[in-house]
């Protein structure tokens, strides 16, 4: 089975936009969500995301306001302009936009966000909130949000089941893992150094979250194995974008499978969409 993520991505975002229209109705005064994105430089992968998170506040009107910035900015003035968003009151959510260029600390960064802001859970006291509470938290970063809501639609129970996660990113892959041990996955973390072949053999379920073009090869996959593929990878100076996983080729073993693109991505700006809806509904009471 191909999994599609378009329609279940535009029911979640239709049943949020009618909650803040019927907020925004009831409460005249009332501001309507507001995002800040923070971008650093080109990534090509990154162009692609922050195109469609603005496409998803323009189609709702969600107040938005990029903040895109050369390669060469410094540390200090992305935390000015943080330090700044933190105290807007028409901001509720702030994006760091990552991979940010190496001379810049993720860490460091993500630490300056409000708590009450960081829609992505990436500041050290969120993160460790979600590490404890799992999905019982407030806020699931929305990529590993997209897949366990994959999981959910699709009756697949990793319950006991050897998943193999690729990508140990503090965004994805490490959340995510901890997430389906929290289901009761057996779960194995593969990452740059370590082998991948070997644990994708053995795995009932793989979710590629590395964002390597097509590092996960066909033959490898388990004959009846789900595939899901967060992976995206812009081929530059193209629109295309590929995924992890050697699509045509796995696709005879599996018995799921998620494409790029198409699959995962809508869910993930969907789940921002549900992410900023309850930073909002907070500030907001
Ligand atoms: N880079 C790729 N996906 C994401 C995301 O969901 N949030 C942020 N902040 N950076 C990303």
């Amino acid at each position: 089975m191909i999994f599609k993520g378009n329609f279940l991505a535009k029911e979640t975002i239709s049943r949020i936009a009618q909650l803040i229209n019927y907020h925004t109705s009831k409460h005249s005064t009332l501001m309507r969500p507001g995002l800040a994105i923070i971008q650093v430089g080109n990534n090509p992968s990154s162009l692609t995301y922050v195109r469609k998170k603005i496409a998803l506040c323009e189609e709702n009107e969600v107040h938005h306001e990029l903040y895109h910035f050369p390669e060469t900015i410094t540390q200090q003035e992305i935390i000015r302009q943080i330090r700044f968003l933190n105290k807007q009151e028409s901001i509720d959510g702030i994006l760091v936009q990552l991979p940010l260029p190496p001379h810049l600390s993720r860490l460091e960064i993500s630490n300056e966000i409000k708590l009450s802001k960081d829609i992505d859970c990436l500041h050290m006291a969120n993160f460790q909130n979600l590490l404890q509470n799992g999905e019982n938290n407030d806020i699931i970063p929305c990529t590993p949000a997209a897949v366990l809501h994959i999981l959910d639609t699709q009756g697949i129970d990793v319950r006991n089941q050897n998943v193999t996660v690729i990508g140990r990113s503090h965004l994805v892959g490490f959340p995510l893992s901890v997430l389906l041990l929290k289901r009761n996955a057996k779960v194995t973390i593969c990452h740059s150094e370590t082998a991948v072949q070997e644990h994708v053999e053995k795995a009932d379920i793989v979710i590629s979250c590395a964002g390597h073009k097509e590092l996960v090869k066909g033959d490898w996959i388990k004959n009846g194995a789900k595939v899901i593929d967060v992976g995206i990878t812009r081929i530059p100076g193209t629109n295309k974008i590929v995924g992890d996983i050697e699509f045509n080729n796995a696709l005879p073993k599996v018995s799921f499978i998620t494409p790029v693109p198409g699959g995962v991505g809508p869910l993930t700006v969907s789940m921002l969409f549900k992410n900023l809806y309850r930073v909002w509904c907070r500030t907001n009471g």
